[in-house]
């Protein structure tokens, strides 16, 4: 097998023509950043000569873009390529052919293992190259297997092609925008700075002419999106024209400046970079949205120590207050890992206390999954899985607990809602409140990309039922 690992990176997005009339299908795992780089590699491709195509059996190319966090993600991969495998063989016998790729996360942490383990994959592109996928399925044309996993050689964004405006249009009006990849925090549980490399911020012209581009398009409500998105940073300009350092705060503060641009967001932020003037965005932007996700995995101190969070629990509580200081309706979302090496049932019940001081609107919680590579996985006081499974089943319905209650807060009160897409049953509509639940009005209530004043009437589990007012 030839694994091809170099490529020129100038042989990037020059279409071949080969490729015409060739379809690819995309399965995304794992995050938001991922769904963003799904959408770039596809622009890519389409820019290519492929077609998009939500048929896998119909698709010449099959890409899986990957997730790495926990072993389950990591494993789905290898039982979805073995169901490929077998298209692969039926559409072989009709005489076509259909090449199969990894790429993203899993891709970059395994790289050629992948193919030793299944060899029906014909080339595996780690999330720092997407913009050379062209040369490498030229590569795997002329009958190669190619493995490309390297860091940044080049500015990957920047080469990536846009979408056309009728592709943006069709992709709806709330849309993703990557400022900021990768992770230099190193807490002692994560992969991602090994399958994402150090932190990178794109620059704020780039994100801004994106920003426009989408708002142009439809777009009304853009999440800018980095693994630690707040720890964005570029070169910006002063009121009096000075280049100076801006951060995620100034960054949304320059994006609200956007005629038509409704609605902001971002996500997923770190304790430790939650800036005065980021807190300040939220208290004086209004298009800034009251939601804020702020991981803090543990509520012990030690825990949080040994995970390497860099911060105590006391630090994070005084930090929401201040969020909450500075707009009061503000919805907090978290992440939690329980079971972490050396977890005891003390350190655990501070979580506990830690989720009823919060009080947490929605939130995440994982059982901890020990990542090859990582200082973890090599760390003594592995938890029996049966006690994480105890603990995340006593957190989960805590958190459960918190956030219908917040649900069912909203009952009866008035909010704007941006009428996002037709709902699952005919006649209705679904929107998304300032606090992004899902908002189910009658398709007379608005058009999609209005946002409208409706009235909460009811909520389900997660939903909301709303009329105008
Ligand atoms: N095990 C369990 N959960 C993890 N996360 C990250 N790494 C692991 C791991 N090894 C969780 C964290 C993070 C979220 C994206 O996934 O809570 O915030
Ligand atoms: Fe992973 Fe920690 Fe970086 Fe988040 S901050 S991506 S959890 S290493």
């Amino acid at each position: 097998m030839e694994l091809d690992t170099k490529l020129k990176s100038d042989a990037a997005g020059t279409a071949s023509g080969q490729a015409a009339g060739k379809k690819v299908f995309v399965k995304t795992y794992g995050c938001q950043m991922n769904v963003y780089d799904s959408q770039r590699m596809t622009d890519a491709l389409v820019a290519d000569g492929y077609a998009a195509t939500d048929d896998m059996a119909d698709a010449d190319l099959v890409l899986l873009n990957t997730c790495h966090i926990r072993e389950k993600a990591a494993e789905k991969v290898y039982s979805e390529i073995g169901r490929i495998r077998e298209m692969k063989k039926e559409r072989a016998a009709l005489g076509r052919e259909t090449v199969i790729g990894v790429t993203g996360c899993v891709a970059q942490a395994e790289g050629a293992e992948i193919m030793r383990r299944a060899p029906a994959v014909d080339l595996v592109v780690g999330p720092q190259t997407y913009h050379r996928l062209p040369a490498v399925l030229e590569k795997v044309r002329s009958g190669g297997k190619v493995v490309e996993t390297d860091y940044a050689l080049d500015d990957k964004f920047e080469h990536l092609p846009q979408p056309k405006r009728a592709e943006l249009a069709r992709r709806g009006v709330t849309a993703f925008l990557t400022v900021q990849e990768g992770c230099d925090k190193f807490c002692t549980f994560c992969v991602v700075p090994y399958t994402r490399g150090s932190e990178v911020s794109r620059p704020v012209a780039q994100i801004v002419a994106e920003a426009e581009r989408l708002v142009e398009a439809g777009v009304r409500e853009v999440t800018l999106l980095g693994q630690n998105v707040n720890a964005w940073h570029g070169e910006g300009l002063d009121l009096e024209g000075q280049s100076t350092e801006w951060g995620l705060g100034r960054l949304l503060f320059r994006l609200a400046e956007i005629p038509g641009l409704a609605r902001l967001r971002y996500t997923t932020s770190h304790p430790r970079d939650m800036d005065d003037e980021l807190i300040a965005a939220h208290r004086d932007l209004e298009s800034l949205m009251p939601y804020l996700h702020l991981p803090v995995q543990s509520g012990s101190d030690r825990i949080l120590k040994a995970m390497n969070r860099r911060h105590k629990a006391e630090d994070y509580l005084r930090l929401i207050e201040r969020v909450r200081a500075a707009r009061p309706d503000i919805a907090i979302s978290g992440d939690f890992i329980v079971g972490f090496p050396g977890e005891t049932g003390e350190d655990f019940e501070a979580t506990m206390r830690l989720v009823r001081e919060v009080n947490y609107a929605s939130a995440f919680s994982f059982k901890y999954s020990p990542r090859p590579g990582t200082p973890g996985a090599e760390m003594d006081g592995h938890v029996p899985e049966q006690v994480k499974d105890e603990r995340l089943q006593r957190l989960q319905a805590l958190l459960v607990e918190q956030q219908q209650a917040f649900t069912g807060s909203m009952v009866g009160r008035t909010m704007p809602t941006l009428i996002e897409k037709a709902g699952r049953q005919a006649g209705q509509r679904v929107g998304r409140s300032p606090w992004l639940q899902p908002v189910i009005v009658d398709e007379k209530a608005g058009g999609i990309g209005e946002i409208i004043e409706v009235r909460i009437m009811s909520a389900g589990y997660n939903s909301l039922h709303a009329e105008p007012v």
